[in-house]
């Protein structure tokens, strides 16, 4: 994602009216339970990297001290005010290094825009480096090649005078290379009444889940494909990745 995108740049006031917390309760519960269920100690800490409006972390954060990152100040701002109890840090989840270990390390959808297999390595990498022995990885893609479906959909929330809705159109040019499509129409109703209307093209990267798993053994980790379980109609089948990294 070379080019800023609108929605987590200018947009970014607007990301809560898209997708807000309490649209996460359900998945960040399966997180903190696969969290628990691999790491091979009582995990305390937990980085997110790409953590966007940090709407996972607004349920994780219950339950670990938690440090956010993402590659857009903005985002990162709209994130402060609803977790300040979290450190909120700026940078890219291909080259960021804080100098220290965590117990998880987490990248929910942010893992989307690594749109080639090196993007995706250096990003398993970064994970790698900041996850302490015993410690584990989660992944989280919307989509592998095998899962991958053409769909569209469409939602937004009211807040308090204004008001979102997004129509989403996702689409794969071309099947035989890395990346789809994530056509997003955004349209923003202020407290005036005037409604704007954008779009941004979302690239994403398309991986087999057998080049996951591969990525994530190469990089060290024990590497598990786990099956997603969301009552959600808009469940693919996407597995989560989570790699334990070995002791010694
Ligand atoms: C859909 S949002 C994440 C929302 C998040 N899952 C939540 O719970 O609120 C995707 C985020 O990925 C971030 N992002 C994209 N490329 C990135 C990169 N290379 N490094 C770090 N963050 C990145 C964007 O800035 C954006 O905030």
């Amino acid at each position: 994602m070379e080019k800023p995108l609108k929605l987590y740049s200018d947009l970014a006031p607007w990301f809560h009216l898209l997708t807000q917390p309490d649209d996460y309760a359900e998945e960040a519960a399966f997180y903190r339970g696969l969290i628990l269920a691999h790491c091979t100690f009582p995990p305390r800490t937990l980085l997110e990297l790409g953590s966007g409006g940090g709407n996972n972390a607004a349920h994780l954060k219950a339950h670990f001290t938690m440090a956010l990152t993402d590659l857009s100040p903005q985002m990162l701002a709209l994130s402060q005010g609803l977790n300040p109890e979290c450190e909120h840090i700026t940078g890219d989840m291909r080259t960021i290094r804080l100098g220290r270990q965590f117990d998880a390390v987490f990248i929910h959808d942010a893992i989307c825009y690594m749109i080639s297999r090196e993007d995706l390595q250096r990003a398993i990498e970064t994970a790698y480096v900041h996850c302490r022995p015993g410690g584990v990885a989660l992944l989280a893609p919307d989509f592998v090649r095998e899962t991958f479906k053409e769909y569209t959909d469409h939602g937004g929330h009211d807040g308090e005078g204004r008001a979102l809705r997004y129509l989403e159109w996702v689409w794969d040019p071309d099947p035989s290379d890395s990346t789809y499509l994530g056509e997003m129409a955004y349209l923003l109703r202020d407290e005036t009444g005037q409604v704007r209307m954008f779009h941004d093209r979302h690239e994403e990267g398309l991986f087999s889940q057998a080049e996951w798993l591969r990525l994530l053994e190469q990089q060290g980790f024990q590497p598990h494909a786990v099956p997603f379980e969301h009552s959600d109609a808009l469940n693919f089948g996407t597995p989560v990745f989570v790699g334990v990294k070995p002791v010694g």
